[in-house]
């Protein structure tokens, strides 16, 4: 069989592309660690409630452990619920000291909603139906805004919140 030279380079560029980009994901992948945030655990997303961790008293931060939190949070169009605080007013503020690992669970009752903390490397997608999960050390001092990067509707940009981490 005769193969033209061209022919040949195209070949050559697209199995080696192809190579390439296999390598790439296995990397992230193995290496990296890089995977799917659901875990594919599943609830009915119109009874959050019926899960312990999205009980309303169950929401916003507990420590569990010495340097260890879990944020659980519940997205619906336009409000994360981070639970309220004591005068029951809603709580729009996470605050965890500098060098915690937090774990963030997500679910939302309506909408696929977005779950970035700007400046981190969390960053979720929150679809109904779901729970994502991402757990992380928090490495900066400083003030991170939560924000909404999947459109949910007209009041998709009021759709945010605060994580401050303080130094101790
Ligand atoms: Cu929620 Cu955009």
């Amino acid at each position: 069989m005769h193969l033209h030279k061209y022919e040949k380079i195209w070949l050559v560029f697209g199995l080696g592309s192809l190579a390439l980009f296999l390598l790439i994901i296995g990397f992230a992948a193995f290496w990296k660690g890089t995977h799917p945030q659901s875990h594919i655990e599943t609830i009915d997303p119109q009874n959050v409630e019926a899960h312990e961790s999205f009980k309303p008293e169950n929401l916003g931060l507990r420590e569990v452990a010495d340097g260890k939190y879990i944020v659980n949070i519940v997205a619906s169009a336009f409000n994360y619920d981070i639970g309220s605080d004591d005068a029951g007013k809603p709580v729009k503020t996470i605050r965890v000291p500098k060098g915690s690992t937090v774990l963030f669970q997500v679910t939302t009752k309506d909408v696929v909603h977005g779950f970035q903390v700007a400046g981190t490397n969390v960053n979720m997608m929150v679809e109904p139906g779901h729970i994502s999960r991402l757990e992380t050390v928090m490495k900066n001092a400083g003030e991170f805004t939560v924000v909404c990067n999947e459109y949910c509707g007209i009041g998709h940009h009021q759709m945010f919140a605060t994580v401050e981490v303080y130094d101790e």
